[in-house]
This record gives C-alpha cells, sequence and structure tokens, in this order.
C-alpha cells in the first residue's frame, strides 16, 4: 500500500491519521497522497532515464488542479483529451511544448486554442481530423505538428470496455491505411508531421502487447523513411496495469527493460501517457457505514459511498480492496457492500469476505486514484464528495464537498412555469 499504512492498527497516509481528516471533513471523500504520486511518476521516470523520453500524464484519470500541479513539479508532461483539459493543464502550469492531445472528436475551437498554445503535438485519429486541423492551422497562420494514432490491430487482453487497439475499435488509423495517411498529410500546406502514436487500452497486465506494437511501428517508420517521412516521436501511450486484486503486472522498469534496446535503433523520443499507474494507488476513497442491513438472502453493508462517486465497479465490474480504517485482523464478515442509490448496480463488492464491519466504522476503498472522482456525477442529486490531499504531515482539501446550492446552480425555470 506504500504511502497508505497501518500504525498501531490506524490507517494512515503517509504521516496523518485517516481517521482524524474523516471526523473533521465528513464523509464520504477521495484523498490522496502526493508522495504516491511522485513515487509512480519517477519510477516511470527512471526507467526510461536510459533514452531521450518525455513522460505525459494523462489528466483524463485525475485531473484535480493540485495533483496536476504537483505533477508540473516532478516535469511531467500532459495528454490532453479536451479542450477542457487543455484549460486545467495550462492554468496548472503544464508546458505547452510537453502537452499531447488526443481524442478522436476533437472540435474546430479545441483544434484553434491547442495551435494558439503551440502544444507539442496533435495525436491525430482520421483523415477528417486531419483536413481540419490542416485548415484551422491555415487560417491561423501556423503549421500543426501531428503524429498520426495509428490502431496496431493488437489484442491488450484487458477488459473490452477498455481495449483501445482491435481492428474493431474506433480508435485511430488502422495500421494498413498508415501510409496513406502519412503520404496525404505530408503535402498538406499547414502540417508538419512529427510522430507516431498508439494507444492500446487499459489495466494491460503484460509487456508483450507493447513490444509486439513497437516492432509494428519499427517496421512502418522503414516505409515511411522510403516515401520521405522521418519521424521525431514514437508515443507509446498508456496503458501499464496496477495491481487490484491479484494481478501482476510489470513495472515501467520491466517495460523498459524490453523496449529500451528497440527505441535506442529508432532514434526517436520516445512519449508515454500513463494514467492509472501514476495515480490508482495514490488514492483512496473513504466512506462511512452507515447501516448493516440482513435481507432472507444475503447480508448488506450500506455505505455512504456510491456508484456515483465511484463508478469502476458497476462500469467493469472492478475490484476495489475494501479495509477498515481501524484495522481488526481477527474478526470477519461475507456481506455485499453497497451504497444507497436506487440501482441494483450500486455496488462496490459482492459476496466479499471483509472484516467485521459495523455502524459507523469507516472503511476505505483502495486504489481509487484513478478514474475515481473523474468518473462520478451527481446521480440521484448526491453531492460530489472533496478531494483532499496529503503532504507529508499535512492536509489540504483541494476539492470541496458540494452543497445543495451546486445542484441547482447551472439550471433555470422558464417563466412560463413560474
Ligand atoms: N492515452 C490515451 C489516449 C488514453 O485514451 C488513455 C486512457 C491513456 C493515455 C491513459 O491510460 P492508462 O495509463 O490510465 O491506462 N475509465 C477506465 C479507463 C479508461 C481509459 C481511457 N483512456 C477505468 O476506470 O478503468
Amino acid at each position: 500500500m506504500g504511502n497508505f499504512y497501518y500504525k498501531n492498527g490506524d490507517l494512515f497516509c503517509e504521516k496523518v491519521k485517516i481517521e482524524d481528516i474523516a471526523h473533521e471533513v465528513g464523509t464520504p471523500f477521495y484523498l490522496y497522497s502526493a508522495e504516491e504520486f511522485k513515487d509512480n511518476f519517477t519510477a516511470f521516470e527512471k526507467a526510461f532515464s536510459g533514452v531521450d523520453h518525455l513522460v505525459c500524464y494523462a489528466c483524463k484519470t485525475n485531473d484535480n488542479l493540485a495533483v496536476l500541479r504537483l505533477l508540473v513539479k516532478e516535469g511531467a508532461g500532459a495528454d490532453i483529451v479536451s479542450g477542457g483539459e487543455l484549460f486545467k493543464a495550462l492554468k496548472a502550469g503544464f508546458s505547452p511544448k510537453k502537452i499531447v492531445f488526443a481524442g478522436l472528436g476533437k472540435t474546430e475551437g479545441e483544434i484553434k486554442s491547442a495551435l494558439e498554445a503551440d502544444i507539442l503535438m496533435f495525436n491525430v485519429e482520421s483523415m477528417a481530423e486531419l483536413e481540419l486541423i490542416n485548415k484551422t492551422a491555415g487560417q491561423l497562420g501556423k503549421k500543426a505538428r501531428i503524429s498520426f494514432r495509428i490502431n496496431p490491430d493488437i489484442d491488450p487482453k484487458t477488459h473490452p470496455y477498455i481495449s483501445t487497439s482491435l481492428a474493431k475499435s474506433k480508435f485511430g488509423i488502422s495500421i494498413v491505411n498508415a501510409i496513406d495517411a502519412y503520404s496525404v498529410a505530408s503535402e498538406a500546406d499547414h502540417i508538419e508531421i512529427v510522430g507516431i502514436q498508439v494507444h492500446l487500452g487499459s489495466q494491460i497486465t503484460t509487456i508483450a502487447p507493447f513490444v509486439e506494437t513497437l516492432k509494428k511501428i519499427i517496421k512502418l517508420m522503414g516505409v515511411l523513411k522510403n516515401i520521405g517521412v522521418n519521424l521525431k516521436y514514437i508515443d507509446l501511450g498508456g496503458g501499464l496495469g496496477v495491481t487490484y486484486k491479484d494481478e501482476r503486472p510489470p513495472g515501467p522498469e520491466d517495460l523498459a527493460e524490453e523496449l529500451i534496446p528497440l527505441i535506442k535503433k529508432t532514434g526517436c523520443k520516445i512519449i508515454f501517457e500513463p494514467g492509472r499507474y501514476i495515480a490508482a494507488t495514490a488514492g483512496i476513497l473513504v466512506s462511512k457505514v452507515l447501516f448493516i442491513k440482513e435481507t432472507t438472502a444475503k447480508k448488506f453493508v450500506v455505505v455512504d459511498a456510491a456508484m456515483n462517486d465511484l463508478a469502476r465497479p458497476f462500469l467493469y465490474d472492478a475490484y476495489h480492496e475494501i479495509v477498515p480504517l481501524k484495522e481488526d485482523k481477527n474478526k470477519e464478515m461475507i456481506a455485499d457492500v453497497v451504497g444507497g442509490v436506487c440501482e441494483s448496480t450500486d455496488y462496490f463488492a459482492r459476496k466479499r469476505s471483509l472484516p467485521l464491519f459495523n455502524e459507523g466504522d469507516f472503511m476505505a476503498l483502495l486504489n481509487s486514484g484513478a478514474y475515481g472522482f473523474v468518473m462520478s456525477s451527481n446521480y440521484n442529486a448526491r453531492l460530489r464528495v472533496p478531494e483532499v490531499l496529503v503532504i507529508a504531515n499535512k492536509y489540504f482539501i483541494i476539492r470541496k464537498r458540494q452543497t445543495y446550492k451546486d445542484l441547482i446552480r447551472d439550471e433555470e425555470i422558464p417563466d412560463v412555469l413560474k
């Protein structure tokens, strides 16, 4: 658990006792460890220090400004996927020279903002998008640096909802059409081809898909060279998995060991877009047991967090380990952990063997720093929860809990209904 650990039976985040925060802030809330973000980022940095590289944190994973800021301070670049993320990344202080822009649905406005900010490159996903970027850059009197996102048709062997590199996927340009795409781009007046990008999917737990992909890219680059297209950057996207339950994913150092010899041959700068690897273990969701409920069929632990706060279990049947803030090693129970939302899919665990929880006890859902708060919603008119960041022996509220006023802030009753 790294920066989350038990001391004398209490769960700590760095040097802070989490129960103290729970009493002061109230539950539920997301809690992050600054040190864990840094450790994870540094592990990536260090692994690839032997080659020219850039680690662009995938902002979508956890885009709280304070989190982005702490990664800026570590020297990270940013992988963005929308105008909103561009706005936040710039606000947090990322250098535009370290920003790459992904996504298959970029709008003209978003393209314009990114050109004005002079980001490192667009990862282009279709010929229509290339055309729009070329036109927009022309209007601004600029040249847009681009990579094509190529779909290598490789099975990353992860959950189908987070696989993005199979031929049937909506993402990228089929590898069989790559040469044509690059030749069209090389003729475009306002485009400067700089690289190639792939993103295979997420929560990948083996190295093979990355190696296979890089080999395919290198082969493709050979052909591109013959038509006069030389690339500066190879962007291998994100996707490295973490341990939620019993997965044994490779670490960045394992990935580096396999990839570096291949990268060296290309002479290119390598870019990665890790999200989950950096953020997942850096966050937990803290919740309180409201009721213990027994039906004729089952025992339920009803908690004050719900599917609107952490969507991963209901969306992907994802596993998040559940631990008490006060450790009790002896007693156990088997139960479902559920929230109060009016949906049967509102669960965090099913038939899980758990420590014995009683009403009023606090629990932590581990590894919730990635795709946690960012995927939360106000469903059932539930308030979005606060985000709290621990730095050594202090904690900071980096997003406050919403109030009922926030629920209606953007809504209006038309005069005819008054
Ligand atoms: N780059 C691109 C272009 C991406 O689409 C993504 C994630 C990443 C990088 C970062 O991937 P990572 O290193 O985090 O695997 N909500 C899902 C995950 C969706 C991933 C979307 N794309 C989940 O909770 O599992």
